[in-house]
């Protein structure tokens, strides 16, 4: 029966414990260049020496039209590499693994030049995205590719697809804003090319741990449901994908009702239902909380966000709490 604070090994990659900061924009790129900055160093090493087994960087832009803001991260040219493995190797240091999540923002992009499956915008506050030619699916997959390559240069341990939240990879996946008629729409097996042929891309360049981020629930009667994601989840296992990242909404205005652990069923099922790894994530904020979610195999990782943002010590909390003893930075052993 595993525990929050036991180790977990995908492929050749052990994390120290269960515990995952999930990826968040800083918004902190002043220079708009995309790069690692001191902010990013110390923001991510803090966790690291908070002993988070597993810091997942925010969004990284895979082309510098995917960005959400002008201030995201980039990892769409060789030049991003350099900033990048510093923070690796800072975190590195402190035992901790890091991924980076690969993103697009599609038809959420701030900066010029949004696209998407189909010239639809996501609210009125946004501009209409252009249309993407198969030539712009061919470059756009490609770009996921090089980044995954990237990555791997970096010394990365995880790469998380970011194929949830409305950005582009779920605009193709939802029937709500993927209105093509060519191979890469129409009906499910259609919508899902986009992500598939990113996954074949990626995975002979990636060969250390592959996650997925999706929206398992679109909060609208005509958009994807969870066995539609129970379905892409048995094909993305089969395809080599490692782990599902269980987020939800985000893909049309939608009211949402959010609770402690809204999004755990989710995971649960995906798990159950597929057999591939889960994570779990959304307002889990209490050791206990996340010690219930992995004992009871509803998830193989928690994945805390705000919480992290408010106490990058959280993993000490949990091991009072669970009274487990955790590994000590040197430094600190006075009075940890
Ligand atoms: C400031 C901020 C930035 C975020 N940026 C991202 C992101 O880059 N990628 C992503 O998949 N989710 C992003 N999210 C969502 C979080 O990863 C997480 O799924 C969400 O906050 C719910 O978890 P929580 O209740 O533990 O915060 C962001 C959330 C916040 C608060």
């Amino acid at each position: 029966m595993p525990s929050l604070l036991d180790p977990l090994t995908i492929r050749d990659v052990t994390f120290p414990n269960r515990i995952v900061m999930s990826p968040m924009c800083m918004s902190a790129c002043n220079e708009e260049d995309g790069k690692v900055n001191d902010w990013h160093l110390v923001h991510y090493t803090s966790r690291a020496v908070g002993q988070v087994g597993l810091i997942i960087v925010e969004a990284s832009a895979v082309q510098s039209n995917g960005r959400i803001s002008a201030q995201d991260l980039g990892i769409w040219s060789d030049e991003h590499i350099e900033g990048m493995r510093r923070l690796v190797e800072m975190v590195h240091a402190q035992g901790a693994r890091i991924g980076i999540q690969l993103a697009h923002a599609g038809r959420k992009a701030t900066v010029p030049g949004a696209i998407a499956p189909s010239a639809v915008p996501f609210s009125e506050e946004y501009a209409v995205p252009a249309e993407m030619t198969q030539e712009d699916i061919r470059k756009t997959i490609k770009a996921f590719a090089d980044a995954a390559r990237r990555a791997d240069l970096a010394g990365f341990d995880v790469v998380e697809i970011h194929a949830a939240h409305g950005y582009l990879i779920n605009e193709f996946l939802s029937p709500l804003t993927n209105k093509r008629l060519d191979g890469y729409g129409e009906n499910i097996i259609g919508r899902y090319r986009f992500l598939e042929e990113i996954i074949d891309a990626v995975r002979p360049v990636w060969l250390k741990p592959l996650f997925v981020r999706i929206s398992a629930n679109e909060y609208h009667q005509d958009g994807n449901t969870l066995e539609t994601f129970i379905d892409y989840a048995r094909r993305m296992k089969s395809q080599g994908v490692d782990l599902i990242d269980c987020s939800s909404g985000a893909v049309v205005p939608a009211d949402i009702n959010v609770y402690p652990g809204y999004q755990v069923p989710y995971a649960e099922a995906i798990r159950q239902s597929t057999g591939i790894a889960t994570g779990a994530v959304g307002l889990i904020t209490k050791p206990s909380h996340a010690e219930d979610i992995v004992r009871n195999h509803r998830a193989d990782l928690v994945l805390l966000g705000r919480e992290l943002l408010r106490d990058p010590y959280w993993p000490l909390r949990a091991s009072k709490e669970l009274r487990t003893d955790i590994p000590v930075p040197k430094s600190y052993m006075r009075s940890w």
